[in-house]
């Protein structure tokens, strides 16, 4: 019996059908993002045989030495939003300020985009998982008005769509447009990202936990309690639970949204505002968590429900299972 195939493009048509004033300009957005996707995803794959390895030699507004694959997957991503017509500006992490596209549609387009186009750099040359991180919203602004940052200063409940891509051991484009989340596999043979997870569900408790355990010394007490619980035995609860950390947030998500888990990343001696970035890391990767029956919090709020003040601010980061987020909680808020 052959197995029916839903591409992307395919399922983003059927979903519109769903919205009957849509125009189609998102899902333009999405198609384009899934070529740029594909883009990258040649480029790593070739990671090692041509000269797109190692360090850029520069230097971004993180403070972080630029990879040859963190310019290259920015300056894809960049290039096909401003292809698709269909967005207006992009914030990156990998850019100071945001980038505004002048010409023509673009200037009209209602959508604006934030980008991490290269997450886990310090995994590229070592052949381990890497990943793009997005989020959609509309622009505050009107069509044809100037765009500014104040744009991009949205809270994380405003996206209209977040996903990521995993640069793995196959491909994959994972997103959500609120309602829930789907997978999509990249088959290299017809070059269609297809169908391969619908409606992705994260079990409620789960018994993975990840964590940079090197940071341990400077984390908040309730953390370290959090820690404690997890490695301690308790057979009516499945402890002690395993710790998995990959150093690639798109990876450790990915893995912990399947199986269940829990990821942290609290504030340390070198970030006291937590390292991960909010408008292109955690806002979109809480989103996909919610619309999986997950959470995610800064250890004292919704993640979603921040006021963005800046456009490359961090934020402590937890993520996951629900009775793992309301166990983490509970210790910080007792400790
Ligand atoms: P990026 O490569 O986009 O700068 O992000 C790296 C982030 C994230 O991918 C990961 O969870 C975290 O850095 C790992 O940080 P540590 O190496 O401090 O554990
Ligand atoms: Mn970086
Ligand atoms: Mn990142
Ligand atoms: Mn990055």
């Amino acid at each position: 019996m052959i197995q029916k195939v839903t591409t992307l493009n395919q399922f983003i048509i059927e979903q519109q059908a769903a919205f009957p004033n849509a125009t189609g300009d998102f899902s333009r957005l999405l198609h384009h993002v899934g070529i740029a996707a594909k883009k990258v995803n040649r480029e790593v794959n070739k990671a090692g045989l041509v000269d797109i390895l190692g360090q850029a030699g520069t230097e971004n507004v993180q403070g972080e030495d630029q990879q040859k694959l963190d310019v290259y997957a920015d300056m894809t991503f960049i290039n096909e939003l401003r292809a698709s017509g269909e967005c207006c500006a992009v914030l990156s992490e990998e850019n100071q300020d945001i980038i505004v596209f002048k010409d023509g549609m673009c200037r009209n387009a209602k959508y604006i985009f934030c980008m991490d186009p290269l997450d886990g750099s310090s995994n590229i040359d070592v052949n381990v998982s890497i990943g793009t991180i997005f989020s959609v919203y509309r622009r505050k602004s009107a069509p044809g008005e100037e765009v500014g940052q104040q744009d991009f200063l949205q809270k994380g409940v405003e996206q209209v769509a977040a996903g990521y891509v995993i640069y793995g051991s196959s491909t994959m484009l994972v997103y959500t447009a609120g309602n829930g989340v789907n997978g999509f596999t990249l088959d290299p043979s017809i070059g269609e990202f297809c169908l391969s997870h619908p409606l992705i569900s994260t079990p409620s408790q789960g018994k993975i936990y990840s964590v940079n355990e090197g940071y341990y010394v400077n984390f908040p007490d309730g953390v370290k309690k959090f820690i404690k619980y997890c490695q301690e035995k308790d057979e009516e609860t499945k402890r002690p639970f395993t710790s998995r950390y990959i150093g690639s947030l798109v990876a450790d998500v990915h893995r912990n949204l399947l199986k269940g888990g829990i990821f942290i990343y609290p504030q340390t001696s070198s970030h006291p505002n937590g390292k991960l970035r909010l408008m292109y890391e955690c806002n979109p990767m809480a989103f996909i968590a919610e619309q999986a029956g997950g959470m995610a919090t800064n250890g004292k709020m919704r993640i979603l429900d921040i006021e963005p003040e800046n456009i490359h601010q961090r934020t402590p980061f937890y993520t996951g299972s629900k009775n793992m987020i309301d166990k983490i909680c509970w210790f910080l808020k007792n400790s």
